[in-house]
């Protein structure tokens, strides 16, 4: 096997989806420690809702040395090199956070067991489910009083429209939170508390019929065998139909007490897929291909004026990346030359001389790119798969400053292009509109628009559903829709038509009455 095989097998490019507060960062933290990649817990910074305030983006911002870095973080374990790309979740949720599934192979989802299913692991959810994301599950929290975990599970499954396959199974849960029965190996984990230290290992038993266990378990003990009977009723372990999307394989724990997360990782490892093949409007790429090739799908500026830098993100899809190379810009049609690509490991960023499908290499960039945009060795490639998405917050833009409306144009055209928000025009009255996912990009683009472009603006509420890209194949058919919904008509910055939703009933209402017509939820760039 070539060198360059044998890197691409061993890479493993995942994000974590969960709802705030599932434990998304503190897993995160055991992953890594597990990969050496830190040594002390507490490393990875927590960016919660509580800790700052919306207006307080600014603080979010001096923290862009941690939230760059730890964009990427990378490790490796058991000869594997692991690549967990970072899916902002609190305030700073945004479309990065949808777009950075885009440059994964797979996903790790995240569950609170004492509150099951949530909004945020859905609407992600729904991303994965565009391009089958393989999903593997870790319900956290054991050492919480939760959901029982059948009722978990039936959630998952119902919710999530995802076949379930627990690959370990808890014994009591909270105050009597025991271990986890590992089904995969036919052993039992003792649960021990970790939450003082970061070390300590778990005691094992081969029989689920030794005697000790009967009496060191008392009545969860039949309570155990019971459940394990009902597992029965889940389907088997299923590799293919994992790396199909189509089943989550389960496991249970406790990230705090480091409790579960070894058997995940392992798991992990063995069965994630390496850099999966990538389509492109032209044909579809294979990570093995020698010809270098690769997309950008999340910009990073800095928004101190004193560094007006700004990072682009770019997935290797295929070939090796090399330092200094000349690669070609099909959308620019020219060559670009990175002399100090970065790459991430952990916390600390460095230079990097080579890099491999399923990497994420940091460009700097004064410009010349935008979210989509293929890096290739030559050939005019257009990566798909790259979408906008759905906005579900909106404010109109109103100029503070008539003199300065070039200014206010261009800075809301680039940050746009950069992905902080997408720009509608209305056709009732021709104002623009931003539409956002999460809430902090608004004081970030008011706060770049002055330090930037000299641009002041007011932003007013605009309440609205959401957006929704709409096509028919009969052009008569979509002329007639819109003539009786100005209202909720708009143009996005590709003129493309977009049907601005009040409200889920009525967006529903409007796909049941209207058959020939296509709703979209995301469109691409
Ligand atoms: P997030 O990134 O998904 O938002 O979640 P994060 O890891 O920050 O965890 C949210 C809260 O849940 C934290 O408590 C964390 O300590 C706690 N937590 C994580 N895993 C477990 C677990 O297995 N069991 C229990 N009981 N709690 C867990 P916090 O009080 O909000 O923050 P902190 O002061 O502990 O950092």
């Amino acid at each position: 096997m070539s060198n360059v095989n044998s890197e691409i097998l061993k890479r493993r490019t995942f994000g974590i989806i969960s709802h705030p507060d599932a434990g998304k960062t503190t897993l995160t933290e055991k992953l890594l420690l597990m990969g050496g990649a830190i040594h002390v817990a507490g490393t990875v910074k927590s960016r919660k809702s509580g800790r700052f305030a919306a207006s307080d983006f600014m603080e979010i911002e001096k923290q862009r040395g941690i939230s760059v870095s730890s964009s990427v973080m990378g490790f490796v374990y058991n000869n594997f090199q692991v690549n967990l790309l970072d899916t902002p979740g609190h305030k700073d949720f945004s479309e990065d956070t949808y777009r950075t599934l885009t440059a994964v192979d797979s996903a790790l989802m995240v569950i609170d067991c004492t509150k099951g299913v949530e909004m945020q692991t859905r609407k992600l959810m729904q991303v994965c489910r565009m391009r089958q994301t393989p999903i593997l599950t870790f319900i956290n929290k054991l050492d919480r009083e939760g959901k029982h975990p059948i009722e978990l599970l039936d959630e998952i499954e119902k919710e999530l429209d995802i076949k379930v396959c627990p690959c370990s199974w808890p014994i009591g849960m909270g105050r009597s939170f025991k271990g986890v029965y590992d089904l995969l190996q036919s052993k039992v984990v003792f649960f021990k508390s970790h939450a003082r230290s970061d070390s300590g290992d778990s005691f094992t038993f081969d029989s689920l019929d030794d005697p000790e266990l009967q009496r060191y378990l008392g009545p969860l003990y039949a309570t155990l065998r019971e459940e394990l009977e009902l597992l029965s009723l889940y389907p088997a372990f299923d590799v293919e139909a994992y790396l199909a999307g189509s089943l989550t394989p389960v496991f249970f724990g406790s990230a705090v007490n480091n409790f579960g997360i070894q058997e995940l990782l392992d798991c992990f490892v063995n069965i994630a897929p390496s850099p999966l093949p990538r389509q492109t409007l032209q044909r579809e790429v294979c990570a093995q291909e020698p010809s270098f090739s690769g997309f950008i799908f999340k910009i990073h500026a800095n928004i101190d004026p004193k560094h007006r830098d700004r990072i682009a993100f770019l997935r290797i899809c295929s070939g090796v990346f090399e330092r200094n190379k000349a690669y070609w810009h099909p959308r620019l049609k020219k060559k670009l030359r990175f002399a100090n690509p970065t790459s991430f490991m952990a916390r600390d960023k460095s230079i990097v001389d080579i890099a491999y499908p399923g990497d994420i290499v940091g460009l700097h960039d004064t410009g010349n790119f935008k979210i989509g945009d293929a890096l290739t060795e030559g050939e005019g490639l257009k990566f798909t798969g790259i979408p906008h998405f759905s906005p579900e917050i909106f404010r109109v833009v109103v100029n503070k400053n008539p003199m300065k409306a070039k200014q206010l144009q261009k800075g809301l055209m680039q940050l746009c292009e950069e992905g902080l928000a997408q720009l509608f025009v209305r056709s009732l009255d021709q104002s623009k509109l931003l539409g956002t996912v999460g809430l902090l990009q608004f004081d970030v683009i008011q706060y770049r628009l002055a330090h930037e472009y000299g641009a002041e603006c007011l932003f007013e509420p605009f309440d609205f559903y959401k957006a929704c890209w709409v096509t028919a194949n009969d052009a008569a058919i979509l002329s007639q829709f819109w003539k009786s919904r100005q209202r909720q008509h708009a143009t996005d910055i590709q003129d493309r038509p977009v049907y601005l939703a009040e409200s889920q009933w009525g967006l529903d209402r409007e796909m049941s009455e209207n058959p020939d017509i296509s709703f979209s939820f995301s469109s691409e760039i």
